[in-house]
Order: C-alpha cells, then sequence, then structure tokens
C-alpha cells in the first residue's frame, strides 16, 4: 500500500516508524506545515515526495492512504480532504478539537473509510477486559477509578509541538482525557454524562491535570478520573460491580470475579497503522470509528462546560452519549 503521512511530528514520526519497518507499505509522500520539516522527514525516512498543503498531497493520485497526525484544531479538514479524495485515512486521536468539527467531516466524506488510532485499542488485555466486561460475570458495576499519570505540566510549557500553544480546555482534557473516556466507551461503560471537574492550569494556561466525575446515564456507578502530574507515565482503571473487580492498567488486566482470578499480562496485538489495510479491503478496524471519536469529543464538550461554569451538564435534549450494552 503507497501512503502519505501529514504531520511529522511525535505521533508522526512514530507511525512512520511503523510504516518504513513493515514490508508490505510504502511511504510516498510526507507532509507538515513547514516545507523544511517535511523535506528534513522525507530525507530521514527515504520518502520521495514532500508537501506544506494536505490537499495537493492527496491529488497527486500516487497514494492508496494516508495517516493524519496533526494538532487536533486542524485535523478535521486535513481529514475530510482526505475523505473527499477517497483515501482510506487512519487519524491520530482526538481527530479534532471538538464533537461538532468532527461531526462536520462525518456527514460529508466517506467516513467508514477512516479510523482513529486510539492506541490502547490496540492492547491484547485491552480487548480482553473488554470480553470480560461485556460477558457480564462483573455483575452490577458500582465504581469505576480511572488514573493517569504522567509529566503533563512539562509537556504543554516546553518543547517544538503544538502544546506549547495550547489554551485553556484543549490541554490534557484532549490530550489524555480522550484517551479514558474512549477506553471507558470501549469497555462498553457509557452512555456518560459529565458531572463535576476541576482542572490544573499551566502558567501558559493549558489544562494539565485535574478531577472529573461522570455519570454513567441510567444506572449506578460513580466514575471518577485523575489526571495526576508526575515524572513517570502510567494509568489504570478500577473496576468494582457486584460480581467482582478488574483493574485495565499500562502493565496488564487482572481482577477476581464469581470466583475466578484474572492475570494478563499486557501485550501488543498490532500496530495502529494495520488498520489502513483492514480500511482498504473494507474490514473493521481496531480504531475507533468516526462516530465512536464524536462520543468521546461529546463528553470532552461536556466537561469543559462543567469546568467552566462549576454545576453538572444538563442539555436541552438530554442526548444520550455513547454506547449500551447493559453492563452499566
Ligand atoms: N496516540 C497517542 O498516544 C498519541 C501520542 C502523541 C500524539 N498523539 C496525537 O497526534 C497528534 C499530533 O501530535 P504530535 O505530538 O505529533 O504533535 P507535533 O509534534 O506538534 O506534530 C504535529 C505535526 O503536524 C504538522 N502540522 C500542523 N499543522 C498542519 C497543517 N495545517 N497541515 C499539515 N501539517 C500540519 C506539524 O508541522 P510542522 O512540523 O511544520 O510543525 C507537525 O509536523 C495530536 O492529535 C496528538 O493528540 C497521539
Amino acid at each position: 500500500m503507497k501512503v502519505g503521512v501529514v504531520g511529522v511530528g511525535v505521533a508522526g514520526a512514530s507511525h512512520l516508524f511503523d510504516l518504513v519497518s513493515d514490508d508490505r507499505f510504502s511511504v510516498v509522500a510526507v507532509g507538515a506545515s513547514r516545507i523544511d520539516r517535511a523535506r528534513r522527514a522525507a530525507d530521514l525516512f527515504n520518502v520521495p515526495l514532500a508537501f506544506a498543503d494536505p490537499a495537493i498531497m492527496f491529488e497527486t493520485g500516487e497514494l492508496d492512504g494516508v495517516v493524519v497526525a496533526t494538532p487536533p484544531s486542524v485535523t478535521a479538514g486535513i481529514v475530510g480532504a482526505a475523505l473527499r479524495a477517497g483515501l482510506p485515512t487512519l487519524i491520530d486521536k482526538p481527530a479534532a478539537a471538538s464533537a461538532d468539527e468532527l461531526e462536520a467531516v462525518d456527514r460529508n466524506a466517506h467516513h467508514t473509510r477512516a479510523a482513529v488510532a486510539y492506541n490502547r485499542r490496540y492492547l491484547d488485555h485491552v480487548i480482553q477486559g473488554r470480553a470480560i466486561l461485556s460477558d457480564g460475570r462483573l455483575g452490577v458495576l458500582t465504581t469505576i477509578g480511572c488514573e493517569w499519570r504522567g509529566p503533563f505540566e512539562q509537556r504543554f510549557a516546553t518543547g517544538d509541538t503544538f502544546r506549547a500553544k495550547t489554551g485553556w480546555g484543549h490541554g490534557v482534557l484532549l490530550d489524555t482525557v480522550s484517551h479514558i473516556i474512549d477506553m471507558l466507551l470501549y469497555l462498553g461503560v457509557g452512555p456518560l454524562v459529565a458531572e463535576r471537574a476541576v482542572l490544573a492550569t499551566s502558567p501558559t494556561g493549558a489544562d494539565t491535570g485535574g478531577r472529573i466525575a461522570l455519570q454513567c446515564v441510567g444506572s449506578e456507578p460513580m466514575i471518577t478520573l485523575r489526571i495526576v502530574d508526575d515524572p513517570l507515565e502510567d494509568w489504570r482503571v478500577e473496576i468494582r460491580g457486584t460480581g467482582g473487580h478488574l483493574t485495565v492498567s499500562r502493565s496488564g488486566v487482572s481482577g477476581r470475579c464469581r470466583g475466578q482470578t484474572i492475570d494478563r499480562s499486557a501485550a501488543e496485538t498490532r500496530r495502529p497503522v494495520d488498520d489502513l489495510l483492514d480500511l482498504a479491503d473494507g474490514r473493521p478496524a481496531l480504531g475507533a470509528t468516526l462516530t465512536e471519536a464524536i462520543d468521546v469529543l461529546r463528553v470532552i464538550d461536556q466537561i469543559r462546560a462543567v469546568a467552566h461554569h462549576g454545576r453538572r451538564w444538563s442539555s436541552p435534549r438530554a442526548k444520550a452519549l455513547g454506547r449500551l450494552n447493559g453492563s452499566c
């Protein structure tokens, strides 16, 4: 498959390494907002073509698929252009800065040819956790606690990424909380509504941490999210139900339910770029659909609103979000 990669920063470079080390792919073009950055990446990864305008790249007729790894504020427009050109498109999360931006793409393009690379969906033990939750072994869910740790303050203060210029509500909410919301919806916990949110803010104005409470619509479990500044990266989701408990974490999935012990170490099934081959052949990808990514962004929009106004989110339409599977 001949692939073009738009965005050659932290995420784009990771996808480029995956693509150039896999014989099934040939990277024929790279793009960045600055042509010198695109050319530097083209030299490094031995790619023939470099562009500063993604729309021109998509019109070359040289591509069978596209990876988009750009700042959320510009991603929806680039994805729309790729899908209008009929190209299978892998998008790095969260795919847009707001749900409305991504919904505009969803309505106007071939959205079934897109997948959003929330990378925990590619982990075998997370897929296993989803299976355990969907078979109802945990009973009625009672509490869910999510904790994500990382050097968030530093990430939004320094460095040569778009994060140094990020404003309030577009920091860890888009970078990290989007992963947590996608993980919860992927595990079958939803629809979700934001109840409370207190966000820590960096000197540059970006949200860099916080405590968030969500409610699972129409059922019991109160869900708490803690985003904690820490030099070491770590993450875990702890779920308790009437039938037992389950922890899905960076190191694996573990717990006990209905007298059985669950203990499986973390393992990767495959890389996100593999989704491009599935999209091209009309098979379901492991990444999120655009509809699922919109659901994630709707919850992020709610969290911004409750953090801003300091009260429970309410919608005139009381629109339910996410996926119901009866587990909570
Ligand atoms: N899945 C994960 O765990 C994970 C990890 C990291 C990042 N991400 C996601 O990946 C995305 C990119 O993050 P990053 O850390 O790679 O950011 P980054 O290092 O700042 O790189 C962004 C890239 O996008 C390019 N770009 C910006 N605007 C553009 C435009 N209008 N047209 C074409 N190219 C444009 C930039 O060009 P220049 O080089 O010229 O500036 C740069 O190459 C974000 O959505 C982020 O959330 C996901």
